[in-house]
C-alpha cells in the first residue's frame, strides 16, 4: 500500500466557526449535518446503528451479505474500485470478497487516522488489491491517483444512503460528478433507503433510549467546546419529522423558549419554537431513483433488495 494522498485535511476551527455563524444567520437556520461526527459523534452514531429501532445499516449489510456475489458479477473482472467517505470500510469488504481479480481500491476519507489505519488492514486482508487511499473531503472535490492500466472500469462505491442527506440538487450534482470520475464505461454502486411507513421512520429517527436525540444534540455540545459558545442544551429538543415532497425525515433541534447564545462573542436569537435543521434524510420510492440517475444520463441496471423493499443497493450505469 502506498501511503495516503493528502488532498485536504479536516476543517479547521475557522472553518467550522465561519459555517456555523452562515448557517445560524440563514433563515430558516440550519448547521451543516457533516459536523454531527466528531469524536463523540462518531461514537453516538455508531450506538445508533445497534438500535433496534435503526434499520437501515442492518438492512443495508444484509443485502450486502447476501448479494454481494451477484454485484461482483455484474461489475466484472479487474475494477478499479473508488469509495468516497469510506469510513471503516466494513461494507466494502462484501464487495472485495467477491470481485474478480480487482486491480485498485481508492478509499477516500476526511479522517487521516482511521483512514490511514483501515486501508492498511484491506491491504493486508487483501494481497492482490493495490490499496490508495486519498485523505480528503470529499463533498469538497478530490483528486484521485492515475488510473492504472489493467483496469478494466471504474466503479464508485457509496453506500450507507449519504446520498439521502444531500439536497436534490447537491445530490444530483454529487451524481454527475462520479458519473465522470467512473467514466462512459464505469458503474457507481448506490445505497439509497427508501420510502416505507412513516411510524418505522419516525422510530429509526426518534429512539426511545434518546440515542439519536443525544447524537444530534452533541453539535450544540461541540460549538460549546470548540468554539467558545453557550448554547444550554436543556433549551433545545431533538425532533424528527416527515415531509411528503419530496419524501424525507427532517432532522431539527428546536429552542423550547425564547433565548440568545453567543459564539466565539456573536449574539444568535431564538424564538420559541424555533428549529435548527441539522439534517435531512432523503427517503425516495423506487422510481424517484430511477429519476434522479435519469437526470444525470445515468440509468439503473439493477437493484437489490431485502424482503421488505426498505433498503436497495442500485447499479446505475451510462443510458444508452
Ligand atoms: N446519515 C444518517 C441517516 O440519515 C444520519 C442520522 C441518523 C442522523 N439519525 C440522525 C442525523 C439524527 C441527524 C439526526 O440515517
Amino acid at each position: 500500500m502506498t501511503d495516503p494522498v493528502v488532498r485536504d485535511v479536516a476543517p479547521s476551527t475557522e472553518a467550522f466557526l465561519e459555517a456555523v455563524c452562515a448557517g445560524l444567520t440563514a433563515d430558516p437556520k440550519t448547521l451543516p449535518c457533516k459536523f454531527l461526527y466528531d469524536e463523540t459523534g462518531a461514537r453516538l452514531f455508531e450506538a445508533i446503528c445497534t438500535l433496534d429501532e435503526y434499520y437501515p445499516t442492518r438492512t443495508e449489510l444484509s443485502i450486502l451479505m447476501q448479494h454481494a456475489a451477484e454485484m461482483a458479477a455484474e461489475l466484472g473482472p479487474h475494477v478499479r474500485l473508488v469509495e468516497p467517505g469510506s469510513g471503516s470500510l466494513q461494507k466494502v469488504r462484501f464487495l472485495l470478497d467477491h470481485l474478480t481479480d480487482p486491480v485498485d481500491f481508492v478509499p477516500i476519507d476526511i479522517s487521516l487516522e482511521q483512514l490511514t489505519e483501515e486501508a492498511r488492514q484491506v491491504a493486508v486482508d487483501f494481497p492482490g488489491i493495490d490499496v490508495h487511499p486519498v485523505c480528503a473531503d470529499y463533498t469538497a472535490g478530490f483528486s484521485l491517483p492515475e488510473v492504472p492500466d489493467q483496469a478494466a472500469r471504474t466503479v464508485v462505491f457509496f453506500p450507507g444512503s449519504t446520498i439521502g442527506n444531500l439536497e436534490p440538487g447537491e445530490a444530483r450534482e454529487f451524481l454527475e460528478r462520479m458519473a465522470q470520475v467512473v467514466g462512459p464505461r464505469g458503474a457507481i454502486l448506490l445505497g439509497v433507503d427508501l420510502k416505507k411507513d412513516l411510524d418505522v421512520l419516525h422510530a429509526a429517527y426518534d429512539d426511545a433510549a434518546g440515542v439519536t436525540a443525544a447524537f444530534n444534540k452533541n453539535l450544540l455540545a461541540r460549538i460549546n467546546r470548540e468554539l467558545d459558545a453557550d448554547f444550554d442544551l436543556a433549551s433545545f429538543e431533538h425532533s424528527a419529522r416527515y415531509e411528503a415532497a419530496p419524501s424525507r425525515m427532517v432532522l431539527e433541534l428546536v429552542s423550547t423558549r425564547e433565548q440568545r447564545v453567543s459564539i466565539a462573542g456573536t449574539a444568535f436569537r431564538f424564538a420559541a419554537g424555533e428549529p435548527i435543521r441539522t439534517e435531512y434524510s432523503h427517503k425516495p420510492s423506487h422510481a424517484d431513483v430511477v429519476a434522479m440517475a435519469a437526470a444525470t444520463g445515468l440509468a439503473v441496471r439493477r437493484c437489490w433488495t431485502d424482503a421488505r423493499a426498505w433498503f436497495g443497493v442500485f447499479l446505475l450505469e451510462r443510458a444508452a
